[in-house]
């Protein structure tokens, strides 16, 4: 398939997860994918796996001078950026009275400043260029609503799927179409994490919360990674071009919106 013949992309936290199975899927529609992370050795690892048309540098979304340094990494790698997917996150569970500052901090400053400026980062470089481009922000379900023990993390996805709507206004007159997924539950070695926080907040063994949200899902499964890249693929190609602001559940059904 050749649906993204052609382009170059820059995916952030893409070493390995949802992040991963994307760069996959956009190599195998044609693109050129910067695998972008924070963790340089396992970025420089998942791109020798995927192939040439992967290649690794490294970004911390934190960091405007390590996001500025990316972009222009990938403009000179690949003579320009058409696609960029703000997939870096972090999760952190805790009741409401247990909530750290440092948590707040550190999650908000990855999920929701690291997205926006890493958005305003691709959009000056895609503006510059003059045509267009396709941003793609994850949000999460937990962006939807609240969760009683995940007050931060849901409110860093309401913040994204906001961001989205926002931005997506202002760029569509560049041509560039920002959109959201919002995931419900997918298997990996981030909810391996999700898991153990689970176990220890809510006093069950490792392992078992994962069974009973696979259980609540109405397709009746977790969802995996390559779940999620039909949408990934759809948001970044030319036909979205007139879908705008929308943050979109791909997530077996648990959420309606
Ligand atoms: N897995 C799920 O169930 C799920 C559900 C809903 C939404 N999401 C969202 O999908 C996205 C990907 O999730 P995942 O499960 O693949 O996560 P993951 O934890 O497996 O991968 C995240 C990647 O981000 C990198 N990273 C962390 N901090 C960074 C920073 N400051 N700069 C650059 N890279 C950094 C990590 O090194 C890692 O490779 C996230 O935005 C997540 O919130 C995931």
């Amino acid at each position: 398939m050749t649906r993204l013949q052609g382009k170059s992309a820059l995916i952030t936290g893409s070493a390995r997860g949802i992040g991963r199975a994307f760069a996959e899927a956009y190599i195998r529609e044609g693109a050129t994918v910067a695998i972008a992370d924070i963790n340089l050795d396992r970025a420089k690892a998942t791109a020798a796996e995927i192939g040439p048309a992967a290649y690794a540098i490294e970004m911390d979304v934190t960091n405007q001078a390590s996001i500025d340094a990316a972009i222009a990494a990938v403009v000179e790698k690949a003579g320009g950026l058409d696609i960029l997917v703000n997939n870096a996150a972090l999760f952190d569970l805790a009741p409401i009275v247990e909530i750290t500052r440092e948590s707040y901090d550190r999650l908000f400053t990855i999920n929701v400043s690291g997205t926006l400026f890493t958005m305003q980062a691709a959009a000056k470089q895609m503006i510059a260029q003059g045509r267009g481009g396709k941003i793609i922000n994850m949000a999460s379900q937990a962006g939807r609503r609240g969760e009683a023990l995940v007050a931060v993390y849901c409110a860093t996805k309401a913040a994204v799927i906001s961001l989205t709507q926002s931005a997506g206004l202002d760029l569509i007159k560049h041509g560039i179409n920002v959109n959201a997924i919002a995931p419900g539950v997918v298997d990996g070695e981030h909810w391996d994490g999700v898991d153990a926080l689970f176990a220890k907040f809510e006093n069950r063994p490792l392992g078992e919360k994962k069974k009973l949200v696979a259980a609540e899902v109405p397709f009746g499964r977790m969802g995996t990674a390559e779940d999620l890249t039909g949408m990934a693929i759809f948001l970044a190609s030319a036909e979205s071009n007139y879908v705008v602001s929308q943050t979109y559940n791909v997530d077996g059904g648990n959420w309606m919106s």
